[in-house]
């Protein structure tokens, strides 16, 4: 159910993701073209890396606490509070318009490239605050991939697409095992293995989702986030993402939006359930809440929230 007052508000959430996706795109292209960052030998920067980057080990991995999103000074979603233990799977269930994309994109520091957006409350990784000071949103998005509903592979070969990461990383290691490596636990390699020198713009919608996560896995990212990664995609494509979400956790914590309730069902460890307030009467505000996060069995077996009850049962939403 479209519970969001203005008829737009959809448009207003589709051209958001799209200029969030290609500013995130413009933003990795622009940044290969600079020279390589003097990593080792420049002790201070190694330093403050170090200081602010320590935790491997701490869980949770990824946490809210209080978090909101604003914009221009409306709230979109507030007071979100929940924990992402390391190696697990969570998935952000909710009506549309509820924020869970603007929620998400805190992980990612992506709410930067959004005009007039504003986060409020903690947002941190591996028990560091993201919105620190000190904290730079290139080296988050170093750690912690995203992948967007709608592919968006560059305008390169499909092998370019993949060395990408690594290539800006100075990663060791044969960068052909590194791309096979990735497209496999994508699940595309056969379907690419004979045309890596082909422009990934060729490539069917389902097979560039595969691509933009085969290019995110690369660089062995601590977390990944998606949201609704599997909306395009045929129910083979579906299960082969689902497959090899289980395949990268514990490695990797992942944190899912998703429309499909059998597949946060399927494949998740905790569910969020993050909603507006729809009672008759109630106090209009529109801005998203969390209403319920728990192990996914217990949320959709015995959620202890009549709201939660109705949406996974289908009765709203
Ligand atoms: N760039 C923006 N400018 C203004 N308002 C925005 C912007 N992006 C999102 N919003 C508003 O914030 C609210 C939450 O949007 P968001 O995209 O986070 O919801 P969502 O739960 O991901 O929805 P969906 O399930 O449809 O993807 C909506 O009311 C939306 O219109
Ligand atoms: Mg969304």
């Amino acid at each position: 159910m479209e519970h969001a007052a203005a008829p737009d508000a959809a448009k207003v959430r589709a051209d958001c993701d799209e200029s969030v996706r290609g500013s995130c795109t413009e933003e990795l292209l622009a940044h290969a073209e600079q020279p390589a960052e003097p990593e080792a030998s420049d002790s201070q920067l190694a330093e403050e890396r170090r200081d602010w980057w320590p935790n491997f080990g701490n869980d949770p991995v990824a946490e809210f606490d209080g978090a909101g999103v604003s914009y221009d000074g409306v709230p979109a979603i507030r007071d979100v509070s929940f924990a992402a233990p390391a190696g697990s799977i969570v998935a952000l269930i909710g009506p549309s318009g509820s924020g869970k994309s603007s929620l998400i994109r805190c992980l990612d520091r992506l709410n930067d490239l959004v005009p007039g957006a504003q986060v409020d409350g903690g947002v941190l990784y591996r028990g560091i605050d993201l919105y620190g000071p000190r904290v730079d949103p290139v080296e988050v998005r170093r750690r912690i991939g995203m992948v967007f509903q709608a592919p968006n592979p560059f305008p390169k070969s499909i092998y370019d697409n993949v060395a990408f990461g690594p290539r800006i990383l100075g990663l060791h290691g044969d960068l052909d095992e590194i791309v096979e490596g990735a497209l496999q636990r994508a699940a595309l390699w056969d379907e690419v293995r004979d045309r890596l020198h082909e422009n990934a713009w060729g490539l069917s919608g389902g097979q560039q989702q595969r691509l933009v996560i085969a290019r995110a896995l690369a660089i062995d990212p601590d977390v990944l986030l998606m949201d609704e990664p599997a909306s395009a995609l045929d129910p083979i494509s579906t299960s082969k993402i689902e497959d090899l979400m289980r395949e990268i956790t514990p490695e990797v914590t992942i944190v899912i939006v998703t429309h499909n309730l059998q597949q946060a069902g399927r494949v998740s460890d905790f569910t969020a359930f993050i909603s507006v307030d729809l009672e008759e009467g109630g106090s209009g505000d529109q801005a998203g809440r969390l209403i319920e996060f728990g192990p996914t069995e217990k949320i959709f077996n015995q959620p202890s929230d009549e709201r939660t009850e109705a949406y996974v049962s289908g009765r709203f939403g």
